[in-house]
């Protein structure tokens, strides 16, 4: 089974699969058109292989959870809470585990109001509720450059105009964000929210700094717009200080005052904040949340009812009990396991810095993320996803799947390095410096701003020359007066 071609027998398959479209054709519905498979979906295949060295998928490394603990719950569940666990349970969330989402929203230094919280069939469920809620065909949303993949087919299947903002080391350059709200102003367009991972950002593991933070913040405030805050990875945080929250800032200055609430200094009504329990306990469980304005929630509520009702009651109680759980030193023991994952995952993250330093350095540039789970790297002269076709031992995910066109990111690659152990992250690596050969050039790096890593500065004389590379590259092209030095120095 596991090593089942994929797609079956190749093109058989394929031409039997465009036959069985051609007949169905006349009644999909016209938003099926804009509904791109998930690069996900075929790495997932690739990665059922076992000789396949996995640096795809967004997975964590849920090895670590202790296997007694996690029986000694799920026994729990089952014995005190039989009837409670095998019911449906309210659309918006057991109110023991919207507390524990109030905790973990403590943790990362955000409080909020219990009422504002809607949990949902994991962060994923947030993305399409939200569109779902907000958008028509044709809306536009603003997104960064590189966006999160997983958020590319939904963006897709709703219609909507996504309008992509590259970013730098320091997240999305919000003038680049003004400029583009203008335009778009110009032409008679709002979007309909703003879509940000500010933290350890996926894919592109750069951190958006305080300094923009508080623009963002400030420029929704002025222009009424929403932003839907994903924040999955903030509590994966290897080094530096944690920075507030979107949500927070907004709400601390008392709420946009756009749609009234939010006076009280919890609640924002401009941002709508994604999380889940995926990555700081386990996708397995399918449960994530959304905080967001009274308005917003109700149309999130209905769209829910008519997705799945109610997210599964029976990990909302695996998590409440798992809540209640100490540590040996009397800690809650789900603060102690994500101290301890931020341990391991920083030791791999340097691991696979190092081994790209060490197979790629000259002829690369990566990002160096202060934490989450990925790191994106890339290369000159290589297309990602040809060579993804090319590879048989080891997946990465195709930076192509990262833009909406489909068309950007060839050149570049989302490595995990969380969910592997260290020998596989150097193995994978060496792998694929292995597809790749020898005779790749050299680039500047699209997020980190700098020369490859390991290649020594090169003189900037000729800046005519620099915009050439710049295009032929695929960055986006600045101007003197927006490079990107003199950007963050205004930003900040
Ligand atoms: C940025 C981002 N948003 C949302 C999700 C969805 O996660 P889940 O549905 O498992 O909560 C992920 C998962 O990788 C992610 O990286």
């Amino acid at each position: 089974m596991a090593d089942r071609p994929i797609g079956g027998s190749g093109g058989r398959r394929a031409r039997e699969t465009a036959r069985e479209l051609a007949r169905y054709e006349a009644l999909f519905a016209a938003r099926t058109r804009g509904m791109k498979s998930s690069a996900m979906r075929e790495m997932m295949a690739l990665t059922e292989r076992p000789e396949v060295i996995s640096l795809a998928g967004g997975l964590p490394d849920t090895s670590t959870f202790a296997p007694e603990l996690y029986a000694k719950l799920m026994s729990q569940v089952a014995a005190e809470s039989t009837a409670r666990a095998l019911q449906y349970g309210p659309t918006e969330g057991m109110a023991v585990t919207v507390d524990c989402i109030v905790e973990v929203m403590a943790a990362e230094g955000t409080s909020v109001d219990p009422a504002n919280v809607i949990v949902t069939t994991g962060g994923q469920q947030v993305i399409d509720l939200v569109c779902k809620a907000l958008i028509d065909p044709g809306d536009v949303i603003v997104a960064e450059a590189p966006t999160y993949p997983g958020a590319v087919p939904t963006f897709g299947a709703y219609q909507a105009d996504v309008v992509q903002i590259e970013m730098d080391a320091d997240g999305m350059p919000i003038d680049e964000l003004e400029s583009v709200l203008d335009r778009l102003a110009g032409e008679g367009k709002r979007p309909k929210f703003i879509y940000t991972i500010p933290n350890f950002q996926n894919p592109g593991g750069v951190t958006m700094s305080l300094p923009r933070r508080r623009r963002l913040v400030d420029l929704a405030r002025e222009r009424e717009l929403l932003v839907l805050e994903d924040n999955p990875y903030g509590l994966l945080r290897y080094e530096g200080e944690p920075l507030p929250t979107l949500y927070s800032l907004d709400a601390s200055l008392g709420g946009g005052g756009a749609v009234g609430a939010g006076d009280d200094g919890v609640a924002s009504d401009l941002v709508i904040y994604l999380g889940t329990f995926s990555k700081i306990l386990s996708p397995g469980l399918r449960l994530g949340w959304a905080v967001a304005p009274h308005a917003v929630l109700e149309k999130l509520n209905l769209g829910k009812q008519g997705a799945d009702l109610c997210s599964s009651p029976i990990t909302q109680l695996f998590v409440s009990a798992y809540f209640a759980e100490r540590a040996a030193d009397g800690r809650p023991a789900w603060i102690e396991y994500v101290e301890r994952l931020r341990d391991l995952y920083r030791r791999r993250r340097d691991v696979m810095l190092e081994s790209l330093a060490e197979h790629f350095g000259g002829r690369a540039s990566w990002t160096r993320p202060e934490g989450g789970l990925f790191i994106w790297a890339t290369l000159d002269g290589v297309d990602t996803t040809d060579l993804m076709g090319r590879s048989k031992g080891v997946a990465f995910v195709p930076g192509r799947s990262a833009y909406m066109d489909g068309d950007r990111g060839s050149g570049s690659m989302r490595l995990n390095f969380a969910g592997v152990p260290e020998e596989d992250i150097r193995e994978g690596i060496r792998r694929i410096s292995a597809i790749v050969g020898p005779n790749t050039g050299m680039l500047m790096g699209t997020l980190t701003g700098s020369e490859p890593a390991g290649q020594p500065s090169r003189e900037r004389t000729d800046p005519e020359k620099d915009a050439k590379l710049a295009e032929v590259l695929e960055l986006p092209r600045r101007s003197e007066q927006d490079s990107p030095s003199r950007r963050r120095s205004r930003d900040r």
